[in-house]
């Protein structure tokens, strides 16, 4: 038998993805958490200083879970790293912004933000894009934190599961935004309830006991029970929040996902060097071949994709959307919360 999740955190078995690049604000994680859901602030991208300031805002509500990104050894190649560079000069230039030097190594403040969490430790706690060191899981579930790592099939999610957390979020290659895959490409062939189900046989054969939170593309109730009718104890959505008025999604990526013109979401590394979805523009088309390079990428685009949203265009800016983004709607999030509820 699975282990289940607590009630009391999970309620409805609504989780609201974090989603770091402004999407996932207090307001959001405060109206899911207050709807019966589990809300996220996002910790990647942000300084230690503006998460903590996101944790004030958040005190005395409803618990909330904090998301970090945990930082893997570099990959960048130098030499195709500096060629993106100045075929990006021009794009860059398009919409009036520069392109910085490459910063070859960058942890996203990691261990200042954890040590933030242990000293004032939310109700949970997810990683992505690597596994934490084990000692940290542990301190931040001996202080109280109920501790998830996002997983992209059958052996990260052993992994996962041998380190100690307590439950994995399962997040299918559909998924709007960054893979979380730490030991290659998010590949997953089958559907969303395919993947759940691969990995609980493999953790079942492995003797583990771990509650799953299934993610990726899920755009209607049917896909969200379909994940639960494979065994996910509950449904994880990112796209689905975006266009809710307390997203903090900026004007111009809100009406890309409502634009009928944007016909599909596709895999990229364009923007960061590191694969994600988003609804495919311009730019994605001219860097389909962008190296990997996480996150020197990220912070060589960040001038371009602000200036593009400054200007008012999608066509060059990152707009992560899981495939599931037709179903993602101008309502509340509550309302968002209720549809999706078991
Ligand atoms: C705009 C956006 C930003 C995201 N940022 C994060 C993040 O900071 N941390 C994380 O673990 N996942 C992040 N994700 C991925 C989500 O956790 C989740 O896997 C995904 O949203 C599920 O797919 P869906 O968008 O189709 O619902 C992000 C997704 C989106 C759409």
């Amino acid at each position: 038998m699975d282990a289940t999740l607590p009630v009391d955190l999970f309620g409805g078995g609504v989780v609201a993805a974090p989603m770091a690049g402004g999407p996932s604000r207090p307001e959001l994680a405060a109206a899911v958490g207050a709807a019966g859901g589990l809300g996220f602030l996002a910790g990647g991208y942000k300084a230690p200083e503006a998460l903590a300031a996101q944790l004030d805002a958040m005190d005395g509500g409803r618990p909330f879970g904090v998301n970090l990104f945990v930082p893997s050894p570099a990959e960048a190649d130098r030499e195709a790293v500096l060629a993106f560079r100045e075929r990006l000069l021009p794009e860059a230039a398009a919409v009036g912004a520069d392109v910085p030097e490459p910063r070859w190594t960058d942890d996203d403040g990691y261990p200042a933000k954890l040590d933030l969490l242990l000293g004032r430790v939310p109700a949970a706690v997810s990683f992505t894009f690597a596994l934490p060191a084990r000692s940290a899981v542990t301190a931040l579930r001996a202080a109280g934190a109920f501790t998830l790592q996002t997983v992209t099939g059958p052996d990260e999610a052993l992994a996962a599961a041998e380190l100690g957390v307590d439950a994995l979020v399962v997040q299918h290659p559909d998924a709007g935004g960054h893979s979380g895959s730490f030991l290659g490409l998010p590949a997953f062939a089958g559907t969303l309830p395919e993947l759940v189900a691969a990995v609980r046989a493999a953790l079942s054969s492995a003797g583990a006991q771990l509650p799953v939170v299934a993610a990726g593309g899920i755009g209607t109730p049917e896909a969200a029970a379909a994940a639960r009718d494979a065994g996910a104890a509950a449904v994880q959505l990112g796209t689905a929040f975006l266009r809710t008025p307390e997203a903090g999604t900026n004007a111009v990526y809100r009406a890309a996902l409502a634009d009928q013109d944007f016909a599909r979401t596709a895999l990229t590394r364009s923007f960061s060097g590191k694969w994600a979805r988003s609804l495919e523009n311009g730019f994605m088309r001219r860097f389909a071949d962008a190296p990997a390079a996480y996150p020197v990428l990220h912070y060589l685009t960040a001038p371009m994709k602000a200036a593009s949203v400054r200007a008012g265009s999608p066509e060059r800016t990152s707009l992560w959307a899981g495939t599931g983004w037709r179903g993602a709607h101008d309502e509340r999030a509550a309302d968002v919360v209720a549809r999706f509820a078991r």
